[in-house]
């Protein structure tokens, strides 16, 4: 059977030579930076607020990525607490940009909602939300 991704692409970029490790293959960091930004996108309009991550679990690094595959970030929102909120993040690269598809990494981001002053904030309940992230986290009853 096929593996299927989990979550709404977030985010796509193309890996460059400039972030290559000395073996050749694409730095474990410069993936897990990008599966930051997807994660904080979606953490952040899930909060409505500026958010900033506090944890990062079950990160496992699956394939290489070489230079030239696209990269494509996926997130979903797993578990929201009061002021945090989990976000699980896979990436997938198309290879050569042409090639088959793989997934290479997967985790979950941890990110806490902090107000003006930095503080952690509860966040908003899912009803409240605008339309368009009720969309991205597949809030029954959503809309255009
Ligand atoms: C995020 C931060 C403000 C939280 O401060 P804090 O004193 O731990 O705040 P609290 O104890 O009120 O916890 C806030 C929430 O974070 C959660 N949390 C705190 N540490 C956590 C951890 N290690 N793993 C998972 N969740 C954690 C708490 O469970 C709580 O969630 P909830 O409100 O949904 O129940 C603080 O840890 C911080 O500034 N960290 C640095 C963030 C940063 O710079 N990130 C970029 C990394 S390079």
């Amino acid at each position: 059977m096929t593996e299927e991704t989990r979550g709404r692409l977030t985010t796509r970029t193309l890996a460059m030579p400039a972030d290559t490790n000395p073996s050749g293959d694409i730095f474990g960091g410069w993936v897990l930076s990008q599966m930051d930004n997807a994660a904080s996108i979606c953490a952040g309009q899930r909060a409505q607020l500026r958010v900033v991550t506090v944890a990062l679990d079950s990160m496992s690094f699956i394939r290489p990525v070489k230079v030239g595959d696209i990269l494509g970030v996926y997130t979903e929102v797993e578990r929201v607490g009061r002021t945090s909120v989990s976000v699980h993040v896979e990436a997938w690269v198309r290879r050569a940009r042409i090639g088959i598809r793989e997934k290479v990494t997967e985790g979950r981001f941890t990110f806490v909602a902090l107000d003006d002053m930095g503080d952690p904030t509860p966040l908003p309940p899912e009803e409240t939300l605008p339309d368009y992230v009720k969309e991205n986290l597949g809030v029954s009853g959503a809309q255009d």
